[in-house]
């Protein structure tokens, strides 16, 4: 279960990530209850330990408890097999966010950096993920200028989308596309001091602290289960997986719910919000045939969504404009079936 805002609010005090704080100190200061904060300890979704009957708390856990509960939604959009469909949700149903009044941040995992390309951005090489990523695996939490050096950073990375006579939701979407530099982090399974698996968790708690405008985050990923996905199952909160109607055999959705399983040990809140098909045509036999195949896996079946995006030649055309779908074409049929596909999701996140 994720707290609401209701459970913590957050202070005005700099948490030293070195430094131990007394339940009391955070509680007054964050405004909870000590009892709240208790239990969250003894269910260990809080790091604590005890020194006699008091409870000492290490400021780091408490950036990362505090990260989960106060910063922005992460959505991850996933699916091991290639052209299911990832980067057009992402981008799509990140403006349709951004049009719900919301500030989002797009994050691109997959090296092929497709993000960029689909909202027609320069990518500059120094401004990407493999820096966030990067800096996350060097910058030590004891650094000195720790907070500084994020601040900073972040907001380098945090690219505006251009938007200038285009609707104006695109002007609360900001992104950080992706390289071919990420390719190397994909083959650097662990760091001197920490499985790599963790920046990406570790970077987004760092914005939280340093830029808490942002309302939620919508990461595209690459289509395989290497270190690049499994760092954005750390980070997330909600996976959506498209899927093609043609993916008869269903082998990456399954792949990838079997890796879901075993990162809730290490990431409790995230959850499963929807398999969504893409290149749907009820008129075609594959169309029904792989909605029963899901409906008959109990590892699937409990997550196909109703609502589904119908195979549509559109979709090619819209990024020569430079524009996601839902913004080129917003009328269209398949604007309404990402906005249904949205909603769905929406209903199941929360
Ligand atoms: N419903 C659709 N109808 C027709 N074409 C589509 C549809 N959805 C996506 N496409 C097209 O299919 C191709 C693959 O889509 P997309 O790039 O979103 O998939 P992906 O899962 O991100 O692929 P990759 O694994 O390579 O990153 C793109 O050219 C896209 O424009
Ligand atoms: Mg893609």
């Amino acid at each position: 279960m994720r707290m609401t805002d209701r459970d913590v609010r957050l202070g005005d005090m700099e948490i030293d990530p070195g430094k131990m704080y007394t339940l009391r100190e955070l509680a007054e200061e964050f405004q909870v209850s000590e009892r709240t904060l208790t239990r969250k300890l003894e269910t260990q979704e809080l790091r604590g330990y005890k020194v006699g009957a008091q409870w000492r708390i290490k400021g780091r856990d408490w950036m990362s408890f505090s990260g989960v509960v106060q910063g922005p939604h992460v959505y991850v959009v996933a699916n091991a097999k290639g052209g299911a469909g990832k980067s057009t949700f992402t981008a799509n149903l990140a403006v349709l966010r951004a049009q719900e009044g919301r500030r989002v941040l797009l994050l691109d995992l997959d090296p092929q950096g497709h993000l960029a390309t689909l909202l027609r951005m320069p990518v500059d090489p120094s401004r990407t993920t493999a820096q966030l990523l990067d800096e996350e695996l060097r910058l030590g939490r004891t650094h000195p200028q720790f907070q500084e050096r994020w601040r900073t950073l972040w907001t380098d990375l945090l690219q505006p989308i251009p938007h200038e006579g285009a609707d104006d939701a695109l002007g609360r979407v900001f992104l950080v596309p992706a390289h071919n530099d990420l390719q190397d982090l994909e083959r650097a399974n662990f760091h001197r001091t920490k499985p790599v698996e963790y920046a990406l968790k570790e970077a987004i708690a760092a914005l939280s602290t340093v830029n808490p405008d942002i309302d939620e985050i919508w990461i595209d990923t690459p289509p395989n289960l290497g270190p690049l996905t499994r760092n954005a199952l750390m980070a997330g909160h909600s996976l959506l997986s498209p899927f093609a109607k043609s993916d008869l055999g269903l082998d990456g959705l399954e792949r990838l719910m079997s890796l879901v399983e075993q990162y809730l040990e290490f990431n409790p809140y995230l959850r499963i919000a929807g398999l969504a098909m893409n290149f749907g045509n009820p008129r075609t036999i594959m169309h029904g045939e792989i909605r029963e195949t899901i409906r008959q896996r109990p590892q699937l079946a409990p997550y196909l969504l109703e609502a589904y995006v119908s195979e549509a030649e559109r979709f090619n055309q819209a990024p020569r404009l430079g524009l996601p779908l839902v913004l080129a074409e917003p009328n269209s049929v398949s604007a309404n079936e990402l906005r249904a596909v949205l909603a769905e999701v929406m209903q199941r996140a929360e």
